[in-house]
């Protein structure tokens, strides 16, 4: 059972580097699928939800050579929709992305009902809405299996009821060698969508107005190999900003796009905090307590839900009253609870979180209920007097590369034990 054992109080000093974009790299292996030959995929965060697409690719009879730690080469030339590895698939949200590129590909799809992080009810009726409007039929049960009678999808215009990242992605995957003019409507806009865009046009697909709330989508006949990098992970970029502003410091977060931050650097400037921009990074200065704020999360360019548990954290310490309102999930505060054993003044009404800042948290034995939970717990204990053991950092590490590395590099005093044996794991080397 390992846990990450926190001792708080040291402010963070020094350079971080971030990885690939977590929700890009995760719909780009899946729709690695379309592409008739060979891609190699560059700046892909070494997390185990990519490890696990990478395995399902394999199941389904890809080839997939690690060239280095950040760099796979996927050749899909031979892969088929059947015998996929569903355990893992269960597991992991992103591999609803599979639905998209076999329906694209093969005309027949059949994974599992997707996994990922409990925030309450997760509906895929935009996906399935618009998977039929390209002309497939759609069974869901345990698995969802879907066929296309014609046996290529056809073109056609889908309104997204809810802005959905997810859903956004699926159709535009799926659409890339259908035949004719595809158009999705009151589509999400976040960097990631546009990074999918890239991704699928430099393999020869047509792609256009991708960060836009039109995405158009011509179809194709095939697409081919090539090279593509992945953007920086803007909330990976953003949890170090956040932990920074929380606990206190200077650090220089390097390899990041600073306009995908703006909503996220114009908060925490409204907060306090020193925000300097370069061309590709951003120095985060912390001194003294931060100021209360208003957060209202909400679909790009607004401020990222994926953002909400950290800044939650900063706020808990800040002077004065904060309201956190949750515009995109019903079930985003679990983490409060823990947050709560930690000393945190936080009281929870639906989609709104009231909180009073407290001086200081207290170290506590908490929960990673999910991955950016996982997350403000750690950025919560490092703020905090005393130890904190966080438990089920399974969660954490889905989606934050060597987390514990570099933090550790920054001044961090975490761990990851193995108890009851108290072994550590090394991740000094790793960086
Ligand atoms: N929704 C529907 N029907 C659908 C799809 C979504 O009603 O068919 C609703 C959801 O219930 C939610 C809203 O639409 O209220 C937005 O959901 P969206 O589809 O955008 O979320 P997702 O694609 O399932 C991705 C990220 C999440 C991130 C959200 C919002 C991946 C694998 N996951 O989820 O990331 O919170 O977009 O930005 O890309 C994370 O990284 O920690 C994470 C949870």
């Amino acid at each position: 059972m390992e846990r990450y054992r926190i001792r708080g109080g040291n402010r963070l000093h020094g350079e971080v580097e971030i990885s690939g974009a977590k929700n890009a790299a995760v719909a780009i292996i899946p729709a690695a699928l379309m592409v008739n030959g060979k891609c190699r995929i560059e700046n892909l965060p070494r997390i185990s939800d990519t490890e696990a697409l990478l395995l399902i690719l394999e199941s389904l009879g890809a080839k997939v050579e690690r060239i280095d730690r950040s760099t796979v080469e996927i050749d899909t030339t031979n892969a088929t929709w059947m015998g996929a590895d569903y355990d893992r698939m269960r597991r992991i949200r992103a591999s609803y992305y599979f639905v998209g590129s076999m329906l694209g590909r093969f005309g027949v799809a059949r994974t599992t009902m997707p996994g990922g992080c409990n925030f309450g009810v997760r509906p895929i009726d935009q996906h399935v809405k618009g998977m039929n409007a390209l002309g497939a039929e759609v069974d869901i049960s345990d698995f969802i299996t879907a066929h296309v009678p014609g046996g290529r999808l056809r073109g056609a215009s889908v309104y997204l009821d809810k802005v959905s990242v997810g859903a956004t992605m699926n159709i535009m995957i799926a659409a890339v060698l259908a035949e004719g003019r595809t158009v999705i409507e009151n589509a999400a806009r976040e960097p990631h969508i546009v990074d999918l865009a890239n991704f699928l046009n430099s393999m020869g697909a047509d792609v256009r107005g991708a960060g836009t709330d039109t995405i158009k989508v011509n179809g194709v006949e095939q697409l081919h190999g090539g090279v593509y990098t992945i953007i920086p992970d803007q909330i990976e970029a953003g949890t170090y900003m956040a932990a920074t502003a929380a606990i206190g410091g200077e650090v220089l977060i390097k390899n990041v796009i600073p306009k995908h931050l703006d909503c996220i650097t114009a908060k925490l400037r409204e907060m306090g905090v020193t925000v300097e921009e370069y061309g590709e990074s951003v120095l985060v200065r912390s001194a003294g307590r931060l100021r209360r704020a208003n957060v209202k999360t909400q679909p790009y360019p607004g401020f990222p839900t994926d953002m909400q548990p950290q800044i939650g954290v900063a706020l808990a310490v800040a002077e004065g009253t904060s309201v956190i309102t949750e515009g995109v999930w019903d079930h985003r505060y679990k983490y409060i609870n823990e947050l709560r054993k930690m000393g945190a003044a936080v009281t929870v009404d639906g989609r709104v979180a009231v909180v009073e800042g407290v001086e200081t948290l207290r170290g506590a034995s908490v929960n990673a209920c999910d991955l950016r939970a996982g997350a403000a717990m750690v950025i919560a204990g490092l703020c905090a007097r005393g130890v904190t053991l966080v438990e089920d950092i399974q969660f954490i590490e889905r989606g934050y590369e060597n987390f514990v590395g570099k933090l550790r590099l920054l001044g961090a005093d975490i761990r990851i034990i193995d108890e009851p044996d108290g072994t550590e794991r090394d991740t000094a080397a790793a960086g």
